[in-house]
């Protein structure tokens, strides 16, 4: 016999459960279907953020982030410390129980919102018109399943590159850099994106010597020119070795490390002798065993489930969301696309301007923009102009010990309505959600300076910015 529901979602990762969550609150019958199992052996909820993602990086960013503070900057603040000490599998145990934390604590939101939790792999059977039929496997048992709707949300894994074989022991993925029970003394880094270079401050912070290779001949294309500018700067300044142009050749694999041949952007061969070696070359849609050709549907050239602006499939009631579908693959995207979706099944009329949504870098200082780069702005042919002001102007930032970065607003030269905020600030962050609140209201640069901002606050800086950019009337600069 089978399990009926008005809703199913495939995945429970930070798009499937938030899909979930909404579709519960809006009164359908849902259940998730999830098969993540934690290290312990235990089916786990949270998918790639909470489990190996967003949340234990950003624990293992605040805490090294606290070792190189006590190490080396609390003397600027006259505080001498002294024989400061690095326990790493302490470090390591706090961001497991964060983890195990949040993961439990979507088990509870899932019984508060009476969501029925499938435990197991999930694989389509059939399309029978006016409902799907699913199959969940677990320990060699099998259920039927029947939805009104489907919403796959199963995500991504990790590229992997042919010749380095990831054993997450000495050559990592994102799983294995985020549980290292000791610093290497040297860490290579194949990618310059941002798990190289999160991960890479994080071991960088606790004493290891990194380097990254990247094969793009740009540092953080996708960023705005002047913010690769001053990250290239400060990353250096810190002690990250990143070789731009970098060929990666064959890999030796020795008892206690790892020798990489390389050829850098002169074409000269190169070295790379490491004790561990992360691979974070990007992430690819995953939809292995879901059986997407029992209801007709298929993957793109490149993996990804199409769908159009909606997150709609060819199918009326079957949806995609997150990283399985085109666009950036950030957490927050695919939960806003889980609400939508959700929203949808129940006859809203929800809408997502893909525009806005911001993107964070979490490195030191981190590194956010939203809306479109100088760059693009100019292959568009748009008339633009630009506003840029310094945190090392601003009083609370040198309060903090923070004054590296700067905020930049490009507004249409004509219209001053606002296109895009780039910022480099050990709180990029935060901040970055009111230049994202501005652009979805479509705010101009005069908006955002005529706003009262606190004062001392890091926030300044972005009012300083937009009266530079509306008519070059910094108050402070
Ligand atoms: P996932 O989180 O991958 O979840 C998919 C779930 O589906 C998994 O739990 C999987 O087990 C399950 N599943 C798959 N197939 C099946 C099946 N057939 N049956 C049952 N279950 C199935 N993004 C940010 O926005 N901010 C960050 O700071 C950030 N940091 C990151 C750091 C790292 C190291 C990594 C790797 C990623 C980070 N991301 C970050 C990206 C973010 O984790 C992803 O964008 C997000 O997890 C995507 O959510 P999702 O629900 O689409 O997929
Ligand atoms: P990425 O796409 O950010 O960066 C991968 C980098 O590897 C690119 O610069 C690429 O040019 C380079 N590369 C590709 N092939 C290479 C090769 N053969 N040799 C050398 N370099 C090569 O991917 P990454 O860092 O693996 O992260 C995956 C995804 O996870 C990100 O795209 C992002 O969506 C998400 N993520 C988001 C975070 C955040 O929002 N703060 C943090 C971490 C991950």
């Amino acid at each position: 016999m089978s399990q009926s529901f008005d809703v199913v979602v495939i995945g429970a990762g930070s798009s499937g459960y938030i899909a979930a969550v909404r579709a519960a609150q809006l009164g359908f019958r849902v259940a998730c279907v999830e098969k993540w199992r934690n290290p312990a052996g235990d089916y786990a909820l949270g998918g790639t953020c909470l489990n190996v993602g967003c949340i234990p990086s950003k624990a293992l960013l605040a805490s090294s982030e606290e070792y190189e503070n006590a190490a080396s900057h609390l003397g600027d603040h006259g505080i001498s410390v002294s024989n400061v000490k690095l326990d790493v599998p302490k470090m390591i145990a706090r961001k497991d129980a964060i983890v195990a934390k949040m993961t439990k604590g979507i088990e509870f939101l899932f019984r508060k919102n009476r969501i029925t939790w499938l435990k197991g792999h999930a694989r389509f059977v059939a399309d029978e018109g006016e409902s799907i039929r699913l199959e969940v496997f677990e320990d060699g048992e099998s259920q039927l399943v029947e939805a009104g709707h489907v919403i796959i949300a199963t995500g991504s894994r990790p590229r992997h590159l042919p010749g380095v074989p990831v054993d997450n022991r000495l050559i990592c993925d994102n799983e294995g850099a985020l549980s290292l029970t000791e610093v290497p003394k040297r860490l290579g880094v194949i990618g310059a994106g941002v798990i190289g270079l999160e991960l890479g401050s994080v071991w960088r912070r606790l004493g290891a010597e990194v380097t990254i290779l990247e094969a793009l001949p740009t540092f953080l294309g996708a960023t705005d020119i002047a913010v690769q500018k001053e990250a290239a700067k400060l990353f250096a300044r810190q002690g990250l070795q990143i070789h731009l142009g970098a060929k990666i050749g064959a890999l030796e694999i020795g008892r206690k490390g790892v020798s990489l041949a390389w050829t850098d952007n002169q074409g000269e061969a190169q070295r790379l002798d490491c004790d561990r070696l992360i691979v974070s070359i990007g992430r690819v849609p995953h939809t292995e065993g879901l059986a997407l050709d029992a209801i007709g549907l298929s993957t793109d050239e490149r993996g990804f489930i199409p769908v159009d602006d909606q997150c709609r499939t060819a199918l009326p009631n079957v949806w995609a969301i997150g990283d399985v579908v085109r666009g950036p693959m950030l957490a927050h995207k695919g939960e806003d696309e889980g609400v939508m979706v959700a929203e949808l099944i129940a006859g809203q009329k929800p809408h997502i301007d893909y525009n806005t949504i911001p993107w964070v870098v979490y490195t030191s200082p981190e590194i956010a923009w939203v809306g479109k780069t100088e760059q693009q702005l100019n292959a568009e042919g748009r008339a633009i102009k630009t506003g840029q002001f310094p945190f090392a102007a601003n009083g609370r930032a040198l309060g903090l010990n923070s004054p590296d970065g700067f905020v930049k607003v490009i507004a249409d030269a004509i219209t001053d309505e606002v296109l895009g905020v780039h910022i480099v600030s050990s709180s990029a962050s935060d901040l970055i959600t009111e230049a994202a609140m501005a652009m979805e209201f479509k705010a101009s640069a005069e908006d955002i300076g005529r706003v009262c901002h606190p004062h001392p606050s890091l926030s300044e800086v972005i009012r300083e910015a937009a009266l530079a950019a509306s008519d070059k009337r910094a108050l402070n600069m």
